[in-house]
């Protein structure tokens, strides 16, 4: 590993440290474990990627990117600037460069859900198509139903759903994601995801009903 390398790992390390620290015990769905899925699943997207010949990719920046997607966010009561100085000094602190920072901070304003829009960065594209990818499948079900709880939301209306319950959230959110992925292997990934909801879905069904 060359020395540059070797830093970048230092500080790849660090910054997981701090992540860790500012999201450890956070209750929406968005706690260092949703980071950490999300962290995983951009280099497995982007090593995927990779193979495919598609893309040349900065996995400096995929990374420290992924680490501070929700760092900060609209959702814990943070404005904009907030976010931006807050992510600045986390990076400054930790040693890095000015251009890498503004990459990074570009990035991270772009992956949010619900500003609807599309990194225009494949790092970007990665990290938001691996933060969709932790709102499919077994944990897809599984924070849907957590956060449906913490609400007090209940699991499923059969009829005159009010659109509040949980399984709604499927409907409204879910299953509508993988159409939106933004590269091939998150694509895929999704698909494989939406297929295991789907079934879930299915079973869920015919167990209420007694069949
Ligand atoms: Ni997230």
């Amino acid at each position: 590993m060359s020395k540059l390398e070797k830093n970048k790992k230092e500080i790849i390390e660090k910054i997981i440290e701090v992540v860790k620290e500012r999201l450890e015990g956070e209750s929406s769905g968005h706690d260092w474990w949703h980071t950490y899925r999300v962290y995983k699943n951009s280099i497995k997207i982007a090593k995927s990627e990779e193979l495919a010949g598609d893309f040349k990719i900065d996995f400096f920046i995929l990374e420290m990117a992924a680490l501070l997607h929700d760092i900060a966010d609209h959702k814990f009561g943070y404005s904009d600037d907030d976010r931006v100085s807050i992510i600045r000094e986390i990076l400054s602190t930790n040693g890095v460069e000015e251009v890498d920072i503004l990459k990074v901070i570009n990035i991270v304003n772009n992956v949010s859900f619900s500003k609807g829009n599309i990194p225009t960065d494949i790092e970007g594209k990665i990290v938001q198509d691996a933060d969709r990818l932790d709102a499919l499948g077994a944990i897809g079900i599984a924070r849907t139903f957590a956060y449906g709880g913490s609400k007090g939301r209940e699991m499923y209306v059969p009829e005159n759903s009010d659109g509040n319950d949980s399984i709604y959230h499927f409907y409204e959110k879910l299953l509508l994601l993988k159409d939106k992925m933004n590269t091939n292997s998150g694509k895929l990934f999704a698909t494989e995801r939406d297929e295991f909801m789907k079934k879930f879905l299915e079973e869920f069904y015919s167990e209420w009903e007694v069949k």
